[in-house]
């Protein structure tokens, strides 16, 4: 038989789910909160590529690996929306991109991906910021758009 305590703890936490599941809906739905999706295991890639789709929409396929990113530089027109897949060769490492609000983690053996539209001309580093060994601080690469 259920404890009248235990009942208790089990509505409210069920009445807190709810609310961050509707936020999180709202988030997604209302307010355009891009949430990282984590792709399940499907043989992921060995090494970086970019792949055009059309004039201005790609794939980069972000191969991380002690201490450096695969592809190094990517060179993107203005305005262009990317898809970034990602994932690691050997440790765990970080995937943060400079002013882009773009965060995610490189898992061997794991794919994750995120979205992002590169409407101002700059360059954009990418930078590791997990640690991952004795290479880590110069773990860097370079996302420059600079065209039409
Ligand atoms: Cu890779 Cu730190």
């Amino acid at each position: 038989m259920l404890d009248k305590f235990e009942g208790r703890i089990i509505f409210y936490t069920g009445i807190l789910l709810s609310i961050f599941l509707v936020g999180l809906i709202y988030a997604v739905t209302e307010r355009n909160v891009n949430v990282p999706s984590c792709i399940p295991y499907d043989k992921p890639f060995t090494q970086g590529r970019i792949v055009q789709i059309d004039s201005n929409t790609y794939q980069v396929f972000y191969m991380a690996k002690m201490w450096a990113f695969d592809p190094a530089e990517v060179r993107l027109p203005v305005g262009s929306k990317v898809d970034f897949y990602l994932t690691s060769g050997d440790v765990v490492h970080g995937f943060m991109i400079n002013t882009k609000n773009i965060n995610m983690a490189a898992i061997p053996g794991a794919l994750n991906k995120t979205s992002a539209t590169f409407d101002k001309p700059d360059i954009y580093r990418v930078t590791c910021n997990e640690y991952c060994g004795a290479g880590h601080q110069s773990m860097q690469s370079e996302i420059i758009v600079n065209y039409k």
